[in-house]
């Protein structure tokens, strides 16, 4: 896809997020990988007011150019992208049910074997730290180690990708999860699969289209 079109999708892929319910108002940044750098979204801007003009070109050094402030998330965005050639595509939302968990610091355990979307047996939740800091960066870099997608304490959620639809799809995902596993919390204590169980279901969604975005 061309420059105009990720400025594009980029859009599309903030306003899905939010009427979708994955997010609320100003909140959350999306990102893609571009040439040497990536796409951001600007700090603070509503994202129905969002044009493609809008959109910052972040050079991999940390060097903005663009009509505005990128995203005061830049960095992790930044070095996520720069960690993992698996992925070219970032979502950060402050979705409902991943961020209550994320209130209690609480990673999604292996309770339901989709859990095995985001790459591994858990979903994990890193520390907190000030937004925007490269601490946080360091913090959710670790977290997404052979995962793609994390909890972040007293803050919300991240979902990466080979695209933004891929990023976009994992992130509902990981709401579904936490909303389950929430209400599955509110009547009893869920029990998790067992290692060998959570192995067979990792196994197995290499090979078959379900539990891939479709
Ligand atoms: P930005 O508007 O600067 O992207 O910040 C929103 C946010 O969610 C910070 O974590």
């Amino acid at each position: 896809m061309n420059e105009q079109g990720l400025r594009s999708t980029i859009i599309k892929t903030c306003l899905a997020m939010n009427a979708s319910g994955l997010n609320q108002g100003m909140a959350g940044n999306v990102s893609v990988r571009f040439g040497d750098g990536l796409l951001i979204t600007p700090s603070a801007m509503p994202y129905d007011q969002m044009k493609p003009e809008d959109i910052v070109l972040l050079h991999m050094g940390g060097t903005a150019q663009g009509l505005h402030t990128p995203s005061s998330e830049w960095r992790f965005h930044r070095d996520i992208l720069a960690a993992r050639p698996d992925i070219n595509a970032v979502v950060h939302t402050h979705a409902t049910y991943a961020t209550m968990l994320a209130l209690l610091a609480k990673p999604i355990p292996a309770v339901h074997y989709m859990v095995t979307v985001a790459g591994g047996k858990d979903i994990r939740c890193c520390p907190y730290a000030t937004f925007g800091s490269q601490e946080l960066s360091d913090y959710v870099l670790e977290a997404l180690d052979e995962r793609f997608a994390c909890l972040m304490a007293h803050h919300g959620m991240i979902a990466c990708g080979a695209s933004l639809d891929k990023a976009l799809w994992l992130a509902r995902e990981v709401e579904t999860l936490a909303h389950q596993y929430w209400g599955a919390l509110q009547i009893g204590t869920p029990k998790t699969l067992t290692d060998t169980q959570m192995d067979q279901v990792l196994k197995k969604m290499k090979t078959c289209k379900y539990g891939r975005e479709s």
